[in-house]
């Protein structure tokens, strides 16, 4: 029997990509049950089995804005950590770097929006204070070793303020790059993303100096754009897609958000491109049977759908 995906590249894309994996995170965020503590733990260590390499953990906000995070600590303290993996962790504000430089993290991502109305829901400030905020973060992170990456959400609409003009994450993103942020991954937070729009705002990026060596996408699959968007990404130069595994995930603080581009569905475009990504495919459909049984519904992504449940999880 034929194995597939059966691999045909295209000319002019990269040979190797980097699946940045956020199930952990942003995925759970999003869930209305609160996942126990060694439940996340193995999602992390089974992601990490899969081939994973950097695995977003958990998220230190505040624990009355995400309750489902709120054990971040006890989630980073408990993971078994190897050496070649990372295990980033999401920061707010400089309380959330307190607490995440005491859980032992040695990478963080800062987030801030390219919209006003979505730094208001999303971190209760305007967007130059959450610029300032996340300068300071990134600023004492990067003094105390730690890796930084930056988030930019909403670059390509936004639910309250409707369009937005590439120039406007484009700005953003140089900022974060000037703070000191290694990789600033831009956000599709909505989905509303299609593949023009996609080299649009890369353009803009890289008119604003920013390489987009340093550069991610992070899509969500609303009107099931997001691996178009991903090939106008590869197209254009980016080698670091944003993934979660099972699609978990949306956006509390953005209704109209469903879930995030799903880590099989990513992995089974790029294996078909014949570009590596170090994931073992098996491994990880059988992880994201596993999470969303612990969920207790199926996985929303479409490599799940279609080879079904592996036997033994
Ligand atoms: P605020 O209410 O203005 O904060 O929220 P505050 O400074 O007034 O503090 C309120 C309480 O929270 C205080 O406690 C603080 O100590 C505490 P109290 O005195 O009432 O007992 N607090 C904290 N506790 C623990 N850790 C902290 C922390 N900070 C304050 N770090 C704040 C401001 C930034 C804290 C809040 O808005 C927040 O936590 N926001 C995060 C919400 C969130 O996680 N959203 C999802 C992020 S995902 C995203 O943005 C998109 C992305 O996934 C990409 C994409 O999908 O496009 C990245
Ligand atoms: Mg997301």
């Amino acid at each position: 029997m034929a194995t597939f995906p059966d691999p045909h590249g295209l000319d002019g894309l990269p040979d190797r990509v980097s699946v940045y994996e956020v199930g952990a995170r942003d995925g759970l965020q999003a869930e209305s049950a609160v996942v126990a503590t060694a439940t996340k733990i193995e999602f992390i260590q089974r992601l990490e089995r899969a081939g994973l390499r950097a695995i977003e953990a958990t998220s230190f906000v505040s624990p009355s804005w995400v309750p489902q995070l709120a054990d971040a600590a006890d989630v980073l303290t408990g993971l078994e950590r190897h050496p070649g993996v990372r295990y980033p962790v999401l920061v707010p504000n400089l309380r959330g770097l307190e607490r995440a430089v005491a859980a032992g993290a040695e990478e963080i991502a800062v987030f801030v929006s390219a919209t006003e109305a979505f730094a208001r829901a999303n971190l209760a400030s305007t967007l130059d204070e959450a610029v300032r905020t996340a300068a300071g973060v990134v600023q004492q992170a990067g003094a105390a070793g730690l890796g930084v990456r930056g988030y930019v959400s909403m670059c390509f609409g936004d639910p309250w303020e409707g369009r937005v003009d590439a120039a406007v994450p484009a700005g953003v993103a140089a900022r974060l790059v000037e703070l000191g942020c290694r990789t600033v991954s831009l956000g599709d937070t909505i989905g509303v993303a299609t593949p023009g729009h996609v080299h649009a705002v890369l353009h803009a990026v890289r008119d604003q100096g920013v390489g987009l060596d340093r550069v991610a996408l992070h899509f969500h699959d609303t009107y099931g754009q997001a691996l178009a968007n991903v090939l106008a990404g590869l197209q254009a130069g980016v080698t670091e897609f944003d993934s979660s595994a099972g699609g978990l995930g949306g956006c509390p603080y953005a209704k109209s958000a469903t879930g995030n581009l799903a880590t099989e569905d990513l992995v089974w475009m790029l294996h078909g491109l014949g570009i590596a990504t170090g994931v073992d495919l098996d491994l990880l459909l059988r992880t994201s049977v596993w999470m969303a049984d612990q969920l207790g519904r199926p996985a929303p992504s479409r490599v799940v759908a279609a080879l079904g449940r592996p036997q033994g999880l």
